[in-house]
C-alpha cells in the first residue's frame, strides 16, 4: 500500500510529484521516489525514509523532464530500503504500484527461469519486468493488458511510464486510481488530495479498469477490456496543505480542534430549526431494520463497538458489530433487508473496502461514515454520513474518532425516536448533553497539568491495563490504542469485569491501571474492579467525574476529574483524556508522534 502520482506534463514534473507526494504521505512513509524521463532516458531519485529526504535530495539533483512518476511507501515486500522504493525499472517500463501481486513468486520464477534479473525484493519489480516482457512481444497494447490483468492477483494499482515518457498504462483493483485531467496535461492519483494542486477534473477508474494515458487524454478499459467512458467530476478536495499552527504536532493540533469539528458534525445533523435529528434519508424504515451490521477497522472500529452499545440499548436495533479484515473472510450470513454500516476515517482502508462489496453481494443497503467525502467507501455506499473533522493527518487518529461518535450518537437518537424507544423529551435532554461537549471538552483542554506526572509515569511502564465498562469498554480499547501506537508501551484494553478471567495476573505495582469510569450505572461494578486491581497491588489513574472521584478518588495513585456529563454522551467526552495521556506520554518518550514508527494513515493492502 502507498501512493501514485503520475504527470505528462508540458513543464518540468519533479517538484510537481514530490509536491503531490506530500499529500499521499498518509498512505505510508517508509521510503519514497520519483522518476522522470530526461533527455538523457528515465532517471530516477530514490530515499528510504519519509519523504523529506527526498525532496532534500532533490535539491541537489538535476532532474529535467515534463514526464514523471512518483510514489511513497508503506513497505510489504522486503524492507524500507533505497534498493527497494519505487519507482521500479524494467526495459521500457518505469512503474509504480500499490497493493499487493499476491502470485509474484509464482511469477518471477517465470520470469528467472526466462533470464530476467531482479534488483530489489518487491513485487512491484516483478510487475515491471512481467510488462516489459509481455510489451518487447510487439502485441498492441489492448491484447498486452487482456492477457496482463488476469495473470495478476491481489489487490492493486499501478502506473507505468513508457516509451521515454510519452504515455502511461496505469490500472486498478481494489486499490483507488484516478485520473487527473489538465491543460494540455494528464496526470493520475491514488486520491484526490493527490491531484489537488494539479488539477480539479478527475475520473476515477472502476474496478477492474485500466487505461492509456497520452498528453492528448485517457483510453479506458473495463475489466472486459471493452472501451469505457468514466464520468469526469469536479473536485471538492483543496491542494492546501494544513500546518500545525502552533502546536507542536498535527495529533496535537488535532486533538484541540475537537470542540470546534464536534460542533460542525452536531450541527450537519440537525435540524437547526427544531434541534431534532436530521439525517440523510436512508433508503429503508429502521423500524423494520432486520439488523444492522457495523464493519471497520482500527480506532474506527472502537467507534463501532460504541455505537453497538449506543444502537441497542437506546434504539433496540439489532447489531453485529466486526473487524474488517475478520469480517470478509467469516462468509457470514447476512439478513434479507438488511443494512451494513461501514466506518472509515480515510475512506480507503482496504479491508473496510472489501468488507463493504461482501455486504453489497449479500443485498445489503450500504451506509458509509467517512471522513474522506470522495473515498472509494463513500463512493461504493448507498448513502455516505459524513464526519465533519476535516483533514486529519497525525496517523493516530483523535478528531476523526470523536466525530465518528458523535454522528453516531445522533443517527442511535434518530432510530430511538422513530421506533419509539425514547420519547422526545428523551432525545432532546441527549441532544442537550451532545451539544454542551464542545465548551466541556474545550475547558478540558486549557489545563493539561494534571496529565504531566501521569504521563511520566506511564512513560516508565512496560505494560499499561485500560479497564472500562459498557461504553467505556471500547473507550478502553481505543486508549491502550492510542498508547502503544504513540509511545511503542505494551497496553490492552480489557473489559473491566473480564479482568479476573485473566488479566489480573498481570498486575503488580509495575503496571498501571487506567480505569475509563464515569459514575453511571454500572460505576459501583467499575469501582469493584479498581478495588481489585488495588488489592494486589496495582496502580489505579482514575478517569472520572465528581461522584466517581468521591467514591474511589482516595484509592487512587492519580486522577483526572472530568466534568459530570449525561451517561450518553460519555464515551465522546471521555475519549479525550485517553488521547492526551497516549499523546503526552510520546513526548515523554520521544517518539515520533505524527508518523509512529510501522504505521500508516491509511491502510490500503490486506
Ligand atoms: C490505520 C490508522 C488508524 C485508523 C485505521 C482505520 O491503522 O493508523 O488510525 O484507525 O487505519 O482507518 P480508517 O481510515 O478506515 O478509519
Amino acid at each position: 500500500m502507498c501512493g501514485i502520482i503520475g504527470i505528462l506534463g508540458t513543464a518540468p514534473v519533479a517538484d510537481r510529484l514530490v509536491e503531490a507526494l506530500r499529500h499521499l504521505e498518509y498512505r505510508g512513509y517508509d521510503s519514497a521516489g520519483i522518476a522522470v524521463a530526461t533527455a538523457d532516458g528515465m532517471a530516477r531519485l530514490r530515499r528510504a525514509g519519509k519523504l523529506h529526504h527526498l525532496a532534500t535530495a532533490l535539491l541537489t539533483t538535476e532532474l529535467s523532464g515534463s514526464a514523471g512518476i512518483g510514489h511513497t511507501r508503506w513497505a510489504t515486500h522486503g524492507a524500507a530500503t533505497e534498493a527497494n522504493a519505487h519507482p521500479h525499472v524494467a526495459g521500457r517500463v518505469c512503474i509504480v504500484h500499490n497493493g499487493i501481486i499476491e502470485n509474484h513468486a509464482d511469477l518471477a520464477a517465470e520470469l528467472q527461469a526466462g533470464g530476467r534479473q531482479f534488483e530489489s525484493e518487491t513485487d512491484t519489480e516483478v510487475l515491471a519486468h512481467l510488462l516489459d516482457h509481455m510489451l518487447a512481444g510487439g502485441a498492441p497494447i489492448e491484447r498486452i493488458m487482456a492477457d496482463l490483468m488476469p495473470k495478476l492477483r491481489g489487490a492493486f494499482a499501478f502506473a507505468a511510464l513508457l516509451d521515454g515518457g510519452t504515455q502511461m498504462i496505469v490500472a486498478r483493483r481494489a486499490s483507488p486510481l484516478a485520473i487527473g485531467f489538465g491543460d494540455s496535461e494528464m496526470y493520475v492519483g491514488s486520491d484526490a488530495l493527490a491531484l489537488a494542486g494539479l488539477t480539479r477534473r478527475l475520473c476515477y477508474l472502476e474496478e477492474g479498469d485500466w487505461a492509456l494515458i497520452s498528453r492528448d487524454g485517457a483510453a479506458i478499459f473495463d475489466a472486459d477490456n471493452q472501451p469505457v467512458e468514466r464520468p469526469v467530476v469536479l473536485s471538492e478536495a483543496t491542494g492546501a496543505l494544513i500546518g500545525k499552527g502552533n502546536f507542536r504536532h498535527y495529533m496535537e493540533r488535532e486533538i484541540h480542534e475537537q470542540p470546534e469539528v464536534l460542533g460542525y458534525t452536531l450541527a450537519y445533523y440537525l435540524d437547526s430549526r427544531n434541534r431534532q435529528p436530521a439525517l440523510p434519508v436512508l433508503p429503508f424504515d429502521p423500524c423494520k431494520l432486520p439488523r444492522l451490521t457495523i464493519v471497520a477497522a482500527g480506532t474506527s472500529y472502537y467507534a463501532g463497538v460504541v455505537a453497538k452499545y449506543w444502537l441497542e440499548h437506546v434504539a433496540g436495533v439489532l447489531v453485529e458489530v466486526d473487524i474488517a479484515s475478520e469480517f470478509r473472510y467469516r462468509e457470514a450470513e447476512m439478513p434479507v433487508g438488511g443494512a451494513a454500516l461501514f466506518i472509515s476515517q480515510s475512506g480507503e482502508s482496504l479491508d473496510t473496502l472489501m468488507a463493504l462489496r461482501y455486504a453489497r453481494q449479500k443485498a445489503q443497503t450500504i451506509l458509509a461514515l467517512v471522513n474522506q467525502p470522495e473515498s472509494s467507501i463513500a463512493r461504493e455506499a448507498d448513502v455516505v454520513l459524513p464526519t465533519r473533522a476535516g483533514p486529519e493527518i497525525g496517523v493516530a487518529s483523535t478528531k476523526a474518532f470523536t466525530t465518528q461518535l458523535m454522528a453516531l450518537a445522533v443517527l442511535s437518537l434518530d432510530w430511538a425516536a422513530k421506533r419509539g424507544r425514547l420519547s422526545a423529551d428523551e432525545v432532546a435532554d441527549r441532544l442537550q448533553a451532545l451539544g454542551e461537549l464542545p465548551e466541556l471538552i474545550g475547558d478540558m483542554l486549557s489545563n493539561l497539568e494534571p496529565y504531566q506526572p501521569i504521563a511520566h509515569g506511564l512513560a516508565q511502564a512496560r505494560d499499561v491495563l485500560y479497564l472500562g465498562r459498557g461504553t467505556s469498554y471500547p473507550i478502553a480499547m481505543e486508549g491502550a490504542l492510542k498508547l502503544k501506537e504513540l509511545s511503542y508501551i505494551h497496553a490492552e484494553g480489557y473489559a473491566a469485569g473480564e479482568m479476573k478471567h485473566g488479566p489480573i495476573a498481570l498486575i503488580d505495582e509495575g503496571v498501571p491501571v487506567v480505569m475509563v469510569a464515569p459514575s453511571d450505572a454500572l460505576f459501583e461494578k467499575t469501582a469493584s474492579n479498581a478495588r481489585e486491581v488495588l488489592a494486589r497491588g496495582g496502580r489505579v489513574i482514575l478517569l472520572s467525574d465528581a461522584g466517581g472521584v468521591q467514591h474511589i478518588g482516595s484509592f487512587a495513585s492519580h486522577i483526572i476529574e472530568l466534568p459530570t456529563v449525561h451517561p450518553f454522551v460519555a464515551p465522546i467526552l471521555y475519549s479525550v483524556p485517553v488521547q492526551v495521556l497516549a499523546y503526552m506520554t510520546a513526548l515523554e518518550k520521544g517518539t515520533d508522534i505524527d508518523q509512529p514508527r510501522n504505521l500508516a494513515k491509511s491502510v490500503t493492502v490486506e
